[in-house]
């Protein structure tokens, strides 16, 4: 930090943007393996809460790592920049009075911590979207889980590179068991109270 002098303290503060927003800012942070449905789920969300009058914006791991974290892979040493990128562009949203929608494996629970702490924990509400390694593998959307277990890609979250699930989630949904329209309306009424504060 030497000869660095932010000027966080001289601009327009957050509680101006919520202000004109209409809004209380936060990120919702989507946890998950890879085929979970985390992405469906946060441009379902995304979209609900455009059409109610919110501004929002999506940050999405695989959308990141085309540009800002291109240069970043998938050993733990990568993920944990991957994710301190991510939860720092998430604080720049939330500054500017956003509800930020993150969604990335976030695959341990140190990574998911220091997210947690660049954030701010009363602005971070993680959310665990849970589907069974064998659910996300059978669906294998992306043809990803086949090319890591015949060892075509080395490090893969749940195969070959550990996945912790969160313990304390603000809430989790199972999209195994419901789909993304009633997993949408779970995360959505619990969210709506809170992002409405300055309505
Ligand atoms: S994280 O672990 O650093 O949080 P992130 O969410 O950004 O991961 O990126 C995960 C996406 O990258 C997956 O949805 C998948 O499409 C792709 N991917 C490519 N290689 C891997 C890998 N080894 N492990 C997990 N995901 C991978």
């Amino acid at each position: 930090m030497e000869n660095i002098h932010p000027i966080f303290d001289s601009v327009l503060s957050r509680h101006d943007k919520e202000k004109l927003l209409r809004q209380k800012a936060m990120v919702l942070w989507l946890v998950g393996l890879s085929g979970s449905g985390k992405s469906t789920l946060a441009r379902a969300l995304e979209q609900a809460l455009h059409e109610r009058g919110f501004l929002t914006y999506l940050l999405d791991g695989d959308n990141l790592r085309s540009g800002l974290n291109k240069n970043l892979g998938f050993s733990e040493e990568d993920r944990l920049e991957n994710i301190r990128r991510a939860a720092e562009a998430a604080r720049l949203m939330l500054e500017g009075g956003l509800i930020t929608i993150c969604s990335f494996i976030s695959p341990t629970a140190s990574i998911r911590n220091m997210a947690r702490v660049i954030i701010g924990k009363h602005d971070f509400y993680e959310i665990y979207v849970n589907a069974p390694l064998e659910t996300c593998e059978e669906r294998d959307v992306k043809g990803l889980y086949a090319k890591a277990r015949q060892g075509e890609i080395l490090n893969f979250t749940g195969v070959s590179s550990p996945f912790e699930a969160p313990e304390n989630p603000f809430l989790e949904v199972r999209t195994d068991q419901q789909d993304v329209e009633s997993c949408k309306k779970r995360i959505l009424n619990a969210l709506l109270p809170i992002v409405s504060q300055n309505r």
